[in-house]
């Protein structure tokens, strides 16, 4: 994902255009299709503001000392987070939908990577009780029930394993459609579709934004205690000149919302 709030083409980034709000879940073809801007997705994830500099070093944080974990990077695409974790000594596998996304990603990990086509929604290919934690790094969005998904994540984590989430915040979605004329009900689970721009490319994603209670709820139902619900500041070492003025003093924006979850 590569979106700000009010500032539709961040530098070096990705800038987005609303295209349309439903409840439908029936996506047209040619959505999400991860394969077709695979390349210029990557080059602008490795060194923006939004993925480089505020999800990855957020989520690097949330998981703490990763050294000898096993983990599972879920909707891993070409591998960044995968990368800086195996860089902390952990053992990491990952999963996307996206073949293309995954050749990126051996590319970046070596062919000897462990990264395997497998979509969240579907049984996983790992026996019970496998990893030690879970990543889900912008990618439950793409989701309209989490049930299947966080289920299956659940099954696939170690009693007392971690799952570590980034999605969309759901309050920075809802003044989106608002600042782009629409009334959508914040209390409803809705599907809208993006067009982005990235590297000269376009695409349609399709995402699901649901309030906050939806989330809590989901993760509990199946099976996960929240212990951390957070809003951090970009990374200390983000560059000035990626850092719009309207925010560079407190360094936060309303853009993604992280949680830290236990298998209970
Ligand atoms: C915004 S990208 C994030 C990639 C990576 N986590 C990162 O932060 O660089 C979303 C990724 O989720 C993948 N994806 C979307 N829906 C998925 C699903 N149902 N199962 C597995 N992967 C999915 C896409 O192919 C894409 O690689």
């Amino acid at each position: 994902m590569g979106r700000m709030p009010s500032d539709r083409t961040p530098p070096g980034g990705i800038s987005t255009r609303l295209v349309s709000l439903s409840a439908d879940s029936a996506d047209p073809p040619g959505i999400n299709d991860y394969d077709s801007f695979a390349e210029a997705y990557t080059a602008s994830n490795e060194n923006n503001l939004i993925n480089a500099y505020y999800e990855r070093p957020a989520m690097l944080a949330l998981a703490g000392d990763v050294a000898g974990r096993r983990i599972l990077d879920a909707g891993c695409g070409s591998g960044p987070l995968f990368a800086a974790l195996r860089d902390r000594g952990a053992i990491v596998t990952g999963i996307d939908k996206s073949a293309r996304m995954l050749e990126l990603a051996r590319r970046r990990l070596g062919d000897d990577a462990d990264v395997q086509v497998a979509e969240l929604g579907s049984p996983l290919p790992f026996p019970d009780d496998t990893f030690d934690d879970v990543t889900a790094s912008l990618v439950l969005h793409y989701l309209e029930d989490w049930g299947p998904a966080l289920a299956e994540l659940r099954r696939v984590l170690k009693p007392g394993g971690r799952l570590i989430v980034s999605v969309d915040h759901p309050f920075a979605e809802n003044l989106l459609h608002r600042e782009a004329g629409l009334e959508p009900d914040y209390f409803a689970t809705y599907n809208y579709v993006d067009e982005w721009t990235v590297g000269g490319q376009t695409a349609l994603l399709s995402f699901w934004t649901r309030p906050l209670h939806a989330m809590t709820d989901a993760f509990t139902a199946a099976g996960f205690r929240i212990t951390v619900i957070s809003e951090p500041a970009v990374a200390p070492d983000t560059p000035r000149e990626l850092l719009p003025d309207r925010i560079a003093d407190r360094r936060r924006f309303l853009c993604f919302l992280f949680f830290v979850l236990h298998a209970s």
